[in-house]
């Protein structure tokens, strides 16, 4: 029997990319069955576009300095990601809408991933350290990740797999939120896996 074809992943993010950095570590050394074959921020500084181009991966700037028109900057991205044949789009820490060419295109194919146990702490407003603050700031004693399929409202798509970290009593948000980025980094890779064997379905 022959192994199943690499899975080619798109990326889309808006920063730092630790996130895309492990998921294209785990392809490198094959610990996931894909390939990391174009990566898109909507920040022309974005740290990830140069983690990219160090990992000898197509990096784009798609955003609404260089492409001020929404539509024709929906239609860019979505033709980067079909150009590549991107089988499945990885959202990393990208703080743009999706818009609707681009998730017609890839419907049911792209995910994201939340530093927070969703629905709790997520939707408009609700990113980077606030969502830390927020859980401390109301005495949780748990939060966690969440990775989820996209659609045309922030965080509020299907979910697909949850993983919960426990708050301590003297957490900081900073510590918080870097206890949160450790669990991420080696749940989005193992999330990943499940979805390219089939084990957790995109599609119902
Ligand atoms: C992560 O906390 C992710 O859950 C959220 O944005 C952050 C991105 O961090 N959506 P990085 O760019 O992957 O380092």
């Amino acid at each position: 029997m022959t192994a199943a074809k690499p899975a080619h992943l798109g990326f889309l993010v808006s920063h730092r990319g630790s996130n895309m950095q492990s998921i294209i570590d785990a392809c490198k050394d094959g610990r996931l069955n894909a390939e990391a074959v174009a990566v898109i921020s909507n920040n022309g500084d974005a740290a990830a576009l140069e983690r990219a181009e160090n990992a000898g991966i197509p990096a784009y700037h798609i955003g609404g300095t260089n492409f001020p028109d929404e539509q024709e900057r929906d239609r860019v991205i979505r033709d980067t990601l079909l150009r590549h044949k991107v089988d499945l789009v990885i959202l990393a820490g990208y703080l743009k809408k999706i818009g609707p060419g681009t998730l017609r295109a890839f419907k049911g194919r792209m995910i994201n991933i939340h530093p927070s146990l969703l629905p709790r702490y997520g939707g408009r407003g609700m990113y980077g350290m606030k969502i830390h603050q927020a859980v401390i700031a109301a005495g949780e004693t748990e939060t966690g990740v969440t990775i989820h399929l996209v659609d045309d409202a922030y965080d509020s798509g299907r979910v697909l797999a949850q993983r919960r970290v426990p708050v301590k009593s003297d957490d900081t948000a900073e510590r918080l939120a870097e206890r949160v980025l450790k669990v991420e980094h080696v749940f989005y890779v193992e999330t990943l896996e499940k979805i390219l064997s089939g084990e957790i379905p995109l599609l119902q």
